[in-house]
């Protein structure tokens, strides 16, 4: 029985640290999305560089992943890169901070005929919302700057971006997000604030 202890303890004190290491990894996943949310801030200059493919397919898929009301995920995501298109957003809605050098932007859009019904039909703002600041966040992750910019509720907005892009009348853009490398590294702003946590009593 004693030989049979002394054979397993090092197999034991060796699965141990294989545990520690483990919960060492998971800590520093922890730690890392974290301090990807908290450090995530609005780029607004950024360089030509074009972005990676492959970085454009993870930030496609963190956007998908988000959560939606009912999981009606009444959305529909353009993926702008012709110049063309992309000046003419620049020139037109200035808000969306598409300049010259922007080479891709997303733009947001939840499809009407696609949403949950009456009274909560509105639901699909909320989870467009989700969906940008999943693209965001995955964008910042990958060390790429963006900036969410708004189009609706904006009547103006939402009719100029649907003519640009020939979007059915359906198809409603929320944001624009243009993606690049940063030409600017703006500090996050510390928005903590604990006057606003009301623990169950206004
Ligand atoms: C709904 C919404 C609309 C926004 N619209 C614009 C916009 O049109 N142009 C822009 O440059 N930034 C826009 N922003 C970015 C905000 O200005 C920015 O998030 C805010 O100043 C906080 O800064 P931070 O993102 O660096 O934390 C928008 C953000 C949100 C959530």
């Amino acid at each position: 029985m004693r030989k049979f202890f002394y054979l397993c303890l090092p197999l034991l004190l060796l699965s141990c640290t294989k545990v520690d290491k483990n919960n060492d990894q998971t800590d520093n996943m922890k730690d890392a999305v974290l301090e990807n949310i908290l450090t995530r801030k609005s780029v607004r200059q950024f360089t030509d560089e074009p972005v990676d493919k492959a970085d454009v397919d993870a930030i496609l898929r963190a956007a998908f992943a988000a959560p939606s009301a009912v999981n009606k995920q009444p959305w529909e995501m353009m993926v702008i890169t012709e110049r063309q298109l992309l000046d003419s957003i620049g020139s037109q809605l200035p808000n969306t901070r598409v300049s010259n050098n922007v080479q891709i932007a997303f733009v947001v859009c939840g499809d009407m005929n696609n949403r949950l019904p009456e009274p909560i039909q509105d639901f699909w703002v909320q989870d467009c919302s989700a969906m940008t600041e999943n693209l965001l966040l995955a964008a910042h992750a990958l060390g790429l700057g963006a900036v969410w910019c708004g189009i609706y509720p904006d009547p103006v907005k939402v009719e100029k971006l649907q003519t640009i892009l020939s979007l059915p009348q359906h198809i409603v853009p929320l944001c624009v997000v243009p993606v690049g490398h940063k030409a600017e590294d703006p500090e996050p702003k510390d928005k903590w604030n604990e006057n606003k946590i009301h623990y169950n009593v206004f």
